[in-house]
């Protein structure tokens, strides 16, 4: 089949390229680098470098015709969405929208939307977090990726495109950016490889949820592959870790000569989540396969390597 994915030269983007290369569809990547790196797009892999917003957007879903389309570029960073609302309202909802019209007027088969499981929920009002439980974004970052979930419904209705919303956890994996704000693994494994400390905000016994990159891939390979009742599925591991506990795998498969530092607890931040993930093992077959372990000691290769 034919799979475009918008923001494949990114992190995720890319590991779902892979793994539709793996299952050999013709692939394309949507991309305006803004955070994410030609040398991610595979060769044989047709790369439209345009803006999610712009009109090359809508050429490059006209003339490579895609069946699916995976979407995952977006404006990710949580303290830019407050600083600067209107700019991640731009990206990730006028930019959705964009790209919602191309699909439609291209018959695009169907959408599977990479939303987010921390970000939408808000405070956790119960353990592990359900599909269904109340949507309170405490960011404008949450608040849009949750508006691309209206209009997909809306757009099913009206023009009958099918889509898929998968809500991710913490994901980690190599090709993350150690540089950027979020991604703790990433962040902290960098640290450690230079010598320096990372710091902990607040006592590091906050626990979250992380799900490593290739099973993200396979959840949305099978999102195109299935017709399911429900639409929306949270992607994570199911499980919470706590900081101090990711801190010290990291510490042991960096080698770490030296310890993490303490800092103020950031005002504001959930202390326990994880996701609750029953409905895709149910419902997609899917479940995660990485061993947390395991899985470190990928992204610290990837890092020491030169990321
Ligand atoms: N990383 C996580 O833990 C996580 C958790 C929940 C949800 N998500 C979602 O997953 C998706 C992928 O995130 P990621 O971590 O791979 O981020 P990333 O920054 O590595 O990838 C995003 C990609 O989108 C591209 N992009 C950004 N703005 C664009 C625009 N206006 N036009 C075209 N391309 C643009 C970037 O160049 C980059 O290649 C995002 O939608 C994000 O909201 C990520």
């Amino acid at each position: 089949m034919r799979m475009l994915v918008t923001g494949g030269a990114g992190f995720i983007g890319s590991h779902i390229v892979d793994r539709l290369l793996m299952e050999k569809h013709d692939v394309a990547v949507a991309d305006n680098l803004s955070s994410g790196t030609r040398g991610n797009v595979p060769f044989g892999v047709e790369f439209y470098e345009v803006d999610l917003t712009s009109p090359g957007l809508t050429e490059a879903i006209t003339e490579f015709k895609p069946d699916v389309v995976f979407h995952e570029a977006a404006q990710i960073n949580v303290r830019k969405s407050i600083e600067n609302p209107t700019t991640d309202a731009k990206t990730n909802i006028i930019g959705s929208i964009n790209l919602l019209e191309a699909c439609r007027k291209n018959n695009v088969k169907k959408i599977i939307y990479a939303s987010s499981g921390g970000a939408v929920y808000g405070e956790p009002q119960k353990l592990p977090v359900p599909e269904d439980h109340p949507i309170k974004p405490l960011s404008q970052y949450g608040a849009s990726k949750h508006a691309v979930e209206h209009y997909l419904e809306i757009y099913r209705q009206n023009y009958d495109l099918n889509y898929t919303i998968l809500r991710y956890s913490n994901v980690y994996g190599p090709r993350q950016n150690p540089n950027g704000e979020a991604g703790v693994i990433a962040i902290f494994a960098k640290a450690f490889l230079n010598g320096s400390q990372p710091v902990i905000f607040g006592d590091g016994n906050q626990t979250r949820d992380f799900i490593y990159a290739a099973d993200v891939a396979q959840a949305n390979l099978l999102a195109a592959q299935k017709k399911t009742p429900e639409k929306t599925f949270n992607v994570g591991s199911g499980t919470e870790i706590s900081i101090n506990k990711i801190t010290d795998l990291i510490s042991k498969a960096t080698d770490a000569k030296t310890k993490p530092k303490y800092g103020p607890e950031v005002p504001g931040e959930v202390r326990h989540t994880y996701l609750d993930i029953s409905r895709a093992k149910k419902e997609l077959g899917w479940q995660p396969k990485k061993k947390i372990e395991d899985g470190i000691k990928e992204t610290v290769e990837w890092i020491k390597n030169g990321d």
